[in-house]
């Protein structure tokens, strides 16, 4: 039996960070078996606020390298990059037929980028189209399910939404995808309030090396019950412990922290350096690995070639089907 399809995404609008590795890609990582996995770099989504054109090129080709160094290779999934593909642009104009504009008007990431704008400068219109065209993403591959953060929910909803809406218009073309939202759904910033995120500047970047890492870490917010060395504290209040100890520490290192924390009897910068050999752990084989890929260019530039050409292939045969079901048959 065939497998199910997966599809998802993330924006080549800056380094990728650890939010996007355990919100996204971890996730992905565990699917690659069980699931046909497809994984865009969705460029047509990242021109929609304001970006530099001559950045583009290398924020592309370095999502591509921290995708492939993460284990996302060319062997186990499909990766490639939207603008490859623009059949993605076309579904995402059929869609909008049948997309009610409230909808657009509703969705909070919209309402959240359009204040990125500055004052004066208006909002474009496609920022408020980004979710048709993340619709057009996934049900051009008729996936059936796809892994995300919760920030991603009500997008995701919205597709479901525009495949009824159509599927009860022209007849049933599209599955309604699920969304598989990750463990850790919404980790902060460094800053222990606001969504971690490229944008914001909270972020630990995936292939930073130790000692950037280290200088983010070591004078981040923890519980701000804990002044001194010898006061109590609360895990539950920490950001460390509960957006990046939680995730990247093993049960024993991680009950100890946990422990100390609350007993006094570990300091903040010690538990600390606890989570930090744990996250080298876990990011160092993927910075060396970006590092060794990096100046393979034609190993990168071939993978997302393969993934293109397998793209453009079901991607045609959505949208014969979605023509044909919507009037615009061949007249010769
Ligand atoms: P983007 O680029 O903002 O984020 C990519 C993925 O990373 C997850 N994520 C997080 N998860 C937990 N905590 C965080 N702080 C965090 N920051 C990011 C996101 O939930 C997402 O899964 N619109 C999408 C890109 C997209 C897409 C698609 C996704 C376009 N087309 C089709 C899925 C399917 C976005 O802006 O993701």
């Amino acid at each position: 039996m065939a497998k199910k399809v997966i599809f998802s995404g993330i924006q080549p609008s800056g380094e990728l960070h650890i939010g996007n590795y355990l919100g996204a890609i971890q996730n992905w990582l565990r699917m690659l078996d069980e699931y046909d996995c497809i994984f865009c770099i969705v460029d047509y989504h990242a021109i929609t606020a304001p970006y530099d054109q001559k950045e583009l090129p290398q924020r592309v080709y370095e999502a591509a390298v921290a995708y492939i160094a993460s284990g996302l290779v060319p062997e186990r999934c499909t990766v490639f990059v939207q603008s490859d593909v623009p059949e993605h642009v076309e579904l995402e104009w059929l869609l909008g037929t049948v997309t009610p504009i409230g909808d657009l008007f509703r969705m909070t990431q919209y309402k959240d980028k359009a204040k990125d704008f500055a004052q004066g400068q208006s909002v474009a219109s496609g920022l408020l189209c980004y979710p048709i065209l993340q619709a057009a993403d996934i049900l051009l591959y008729k996936a059936h399910g796809v892994p995300v953060g919760e920030d991603q929910a009500q997008h995701l909803e919205l597709t479901r939404e525009i495949a009824r809406n159509f599927n009860r218009r022209f007849g049933e073309v599209f599955p309604e995808p699920a969304t598989m939202l990750s463990e850790a759904r919404r980790i902060l910033g460094l800053d222990g309030e606001r969504k971690m995120s490229k944008s914001l500047g909270n972020h630990i970047g995936l292939t930073e090396t130790p000692e950037q890492i280290w200088e983010k870490l070591r004078p981040a917010k923890t519980d701000p019950a804990r002044v001194r060395r010898t006061d109590k504290g609360d895990p539950e209040k920490c950001n460390i412990f509960t957006s990046y100890h939680r995730f990247f520490t093993p049960a024993p290192d991680l009950e100890r922290c946990a422990e100390g924390c609350r007993t006094a009897g570990i300091g903040c910068i010690d538990c600390k350096k606890v989570l930090f050999t744990h996250l080298r752990a876990a990011l160092d084989p993927i910075r060396e690995r970006a590092d060794e890929i990096r100046g393979r260019r034609d190993y990168v530039l071939d993978a997302l070639d393969q993934g293109a050409r397998h793209c453009k292939e079901i991607a045609a045969r959505t949208i014969a089907e979605v023509r044909a079901a919507m009037g615009m048959v061949p007249r010769r």
